[in-house]
């Protein structure tokens, strides 16, 4: 079983304000951290109107630290791991400033944590699958990349099968600092695994079509088969989406595979939106 890492009592105090403030809840509604997941009007960790809210709180950062501090916990990362919270809000307002594009799924929680992960491992060479417009890139790059960089990486590759997307990632990435070392591949990302060398220290999965791929397993679990053997030592694989109902098909074969310790040291389930993030350790 994977660690699940769930957000602070402060967080889902606000999220619940919201919900009785939107009148999605009765305000005499109680949570109930016992209660299985999917049901509804008890507001349990895993109702939808309860986890959309969850993203966006003045909870952010305790959220984020709280993720940060059960890694170390677990001697996952060192006890003093931490990321530069100024660079973090430069970083986030020169995004929000300059980059154009379509909708996202990421939330403000999400986007925190995934810029603080990158900073806390440092990787060398960074792989994100299914880069769209390049806005998850940039939460994900965000550390080594633009004004506020805190290091240089080697190598930076965001490789979406949407050409159309992939423009508007280079003209998103061009108006940013300091990102020489950021690739945008226009490919199917299956082909394009083909011929990019590894190793890779840490891979963010993102690919996916909005209607069913043709293989009914998705493609998260074919994709992190194809550069398992590219991944360092200790090499940190990202999974988005994985606790969305919508996409619990495709999950389905995907948390198992990443969970079996004969081939990740640890995996861990980022429970603090309607997302979610697993984290598998190499
Ligand atoms: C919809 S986005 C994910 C959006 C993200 N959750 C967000 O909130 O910003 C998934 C991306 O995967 C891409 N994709 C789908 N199949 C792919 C493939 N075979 N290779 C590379 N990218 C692929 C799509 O073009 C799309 O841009």
């Amino acid at each position: 079983m994977a660690l699940v890492f769930r957000s602070p009592q402060s967080a889902i105090d606000a999220a619940i304000r919201k919900l009785k403030a939107d009148g999605v809840v009765h305000p005499d509604a109680a949570f109930n951290p016992s209660a299985p997941d999917g049901l509804r009007r008890e507001i349990a960790y895993r109702d939808l109107d309860f986890v959309h809210r969850l993203g966006a709180t003045a909870a952010e950062e305790e959220t984020v630290d709280g993720a940060l501090d059960l890694l170390a916990e677990n001697g996952l990362l060192p006890g003093d791991a931490s990321y530069d919270k100024g660079a973090y809000e430069n970083h986030r307002r020169a995004v929000k400033e300059s980059f154009s594009g379509r909708w996202t799924s990421m939330t403000p929680t999400m986007e925190r944590l995934i810029y603080a992960l990158t900073s806390v491992r440092r990787p060398a060479r960074l792989l994100e699958l299914g880069s769209f417009w390049g806005y998850t890139l940039a939460w994900f790059a965000g550390p080594c990349v633009g004004a506020d960089r805190t290091y240089v990486a080697e190598k930076i590759y965001g490789i979406d099968i949407d050409a159309d997307m992939v423009e508007l990632a280079r003209g998103n990435f061009a108006k940013l600092p300091n990102c020489e070392e950021v690739e945008l591949i226009a490919e199917d990302a299956r082909t394009a695994l083909e011929r990019i060398p590894g190793p890779f220290d840490f891979v963010y999965i993102e690919a996916k079509g909005d209607t069913r791929d043709d293989e009914s397993e998705g493609l998260y679990l074919p994709l992190l088969k194809q550069v398992y053997d590219r991944l360092s030592d200790g090499a940190w694989v990202i999974a988005h989406d994985s606790i969305d109902w919508t996409f619990r098909e495709e999950m389905a074969n995907y948390l198992p595979y990443v969970r079996d310790r004969s081939r990740f040291r640890e995996s861990v389930s980022f429970e603090i939106d309607y997302c979610g993030l697993e984290l598998s350790i190499r």
